[in-house]
């Protein structure tokens, strides 16, 4: 039976929990799997059937961990089935939340020697009560540009859970799991 890695680089949880997400919703199909952060401590990604990446986006960028961690295990990633999904608040927007139309995806595997078949985006979210005050700052800042919530005690999950359960779906076919049986 397929054993699928799931590994996340998130700053306040959000990704992890994605990941965790599908962890869940992957047992529930009978598909095992281990969620772990992108260290270079933590599990041996040779042990798996299939590698799942995912991070989010902070002031602009995917934390470079996540890179050097592409680069490093490149062959492996390539010669087995892998997925990759990058979590940030402009995935908000419905005409941003694709592979094809999520700026922060694009600009990540336009420069990522990796290209997994399976690409997703999920929207993060907005707690601005977890924020330091330059982070608040700067993110109420920035949600005003982009006319989105600047309330202070705003606090709003984005995810479309339901997204990120398709995608497990789709994870789990292509490690060859009960999925894969159903395309
Ligand atoms: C300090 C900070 C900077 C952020 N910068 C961006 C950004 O530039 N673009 C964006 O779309 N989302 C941005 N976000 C939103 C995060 O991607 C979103 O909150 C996500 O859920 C964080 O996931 P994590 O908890 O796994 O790190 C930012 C969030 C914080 C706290």
């Amino acid at each position: 039976m397929a054993k699928i890695l799931l590994l996340y680089s998130s700053v306040y949880g959000h990704s992890r929990r994605i990941s965790e997400r599908m962890q869940a919703h992957l047992a529930q199909q009978g598909v095992a799997a281990e969620v772990a952060a992108i260290t270079d401590t933590g599990p041996d990604p040779a042990a798996f059937d299939a590698i799942v990446i995912g991070a989010s986006i902070r002031h602009g960028k995917h934390n470079p961990a996540v890179m050097d961690f592409i680069r490093q295990h490149l062959a492996l990633l390539q010669s087995r089935p892998s997925a990759f999904f990058s979590v940030n608040l402009v995935a908000r927007k419905p005409t941003r939340n694709t592979r094809e139309t999520n700026p922060y995806l694009r600009r990540f595997m336009a420069q990522s020697p990796w290209q997994p078949k399976l690409q997703g985006v999920f929207a993060g979210e907005l707690d601005y009560s977890r924020y330091g005050p330059l982070d608040r700052r700067m993110m109420r800042f920035v949600m005003w540009l982009n006319k989105g919530p600047t309330d202070p005690t705003t606090k709003v999950e984005f995810t479309d859970w339901n997204a990120v359960e398709r995608f497990a779906t789709q994870v789990a076919a292509l490690a060859g799991g009960p999925g894969a049986a159903a395309g």
